[in-house]
């Protein structure tokens, strides 16, 4: 069923596993994570991007496609949809609108007193409709959608402050993570991860979570670690499988013969994710 993240991430931290939140592109993308969560017995989070729900016709399609795909594969999991670090209460509000159960107003990029007047916007309009609101202090290194950033930590008092101002269900606090790849090994800041968690009491959220080693991923979740994010690993399995086909099969043209194997790809990177996580046989 389709449900806000509220429950999952609570139970999440009570239980320290987190849920993976897995970003969309298309169909096989969709069918590839739902089908892992349900053969792991595992919640999961669909994360789309802006872009990603612009690539697939807008959010209504995204909606109709995953509800679609609910009743078809008869999953039985619980299923949240959540937009991806959206840029403005108008794009929260359109996805809600839609039907998304949850979103991420990302005000990262604006002064503090600004962040928190966007987020508690868009708590009042997603909490008036049962949906769950996750916000972010700090930024996120590497690319996002839309906008490079460099690193910058969460402030502990600017958490708090978030926190309590506006209601928020989970929050990500920046602490040395990067969208795509990472040149060397991450350094998170696990001192005050531990810090915020202390202060905030709600479940964390670790962007990029791509190329962290399972050693950091243990300690995040022991930490207060939540939610974990995961977009890129999958496009590299994808597209490497799809580049092996489609070099041993120079003649094909079947759309198929090539999306298959890759979708299959997804498939097992996020099993190995969920695995990895410590959610299968939460839902
Ligand atoms: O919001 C999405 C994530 O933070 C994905 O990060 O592409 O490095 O796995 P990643
Ligand atoms: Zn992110």
């Amino acid at each position: 069923p389709l449900v806000s993240m509220t429950d999952m991430l609570n139970k999440a931290l009570e239980e320290k596993y987190a849920v993976g939140q897995f970003n969309i592109n298309n169909l096989e993308w969709t069918q590839a994570i739902l089908g892992a969560a349900e053969e792991e017995k595992s919640p999961v989070i669909l994360g789309v991007s802006e872009g990603a729900a612009r690539h697939m016709g807008g959010f209504n399609t995204v909606v109709k496609m995953v509800e679609g795909l609910l009743l078809d594969m008869s999953i039985t999991v619980p299923v949240a949809i959540h937009l991806d670090h959206g840029s403005s209460f108008d794009k929260c509000k359109a996805a809600l609108d839609a039907g998304f159960t949850s979103v991420m107003i990302d005000g990262s990029h604006h002064p503090i007193e600004e962040n928190i007047e966007m987020t508690k916007k868009v708590v009042e309009y997603a909490h008036a409709k049962g949906a769950s609101v996750e916000a972010e202090v700090g930024t996120v290194g590497g690319q996002e959608d839309d906008v490079i950033g460099g690193i910058q930590y969460a402030d502990l008092n600017e958490c708090v402050r978030i926190v309590k101002e506006t209601g928020i269900d989970t929050l990500a606090p920046a602490l040395g993570s990067v969208h795509g790849p990472y040149h060397g090994e991450p350094n998170l800041g696990f001192k005050e991860m531990e810090e915020i968690r202390d202060a905030v009491n709600l479940p964390l959220v670790l962007h990029g979570g791509t190329g962290i080693p399972t050693h950091d991923i243990q300690k995040s979740i022991s930490l207060g670690t939540s939610k974990i994010n995961v977009n890129t690993e999958n496009q590299i399995a994808f597209a490497r499988v799809v580049r092996e086909v489609l070099a041993a099969k120079p003649d094909a043209y079947d759309p198929r013969t090539f999306i298959v194997p890759g979708r299959d790809a997804i498939k097992a990177t996020v099993i190995g994710k969920i695995k990895e996580f410590g959610s299968s046989n939460k839902a």
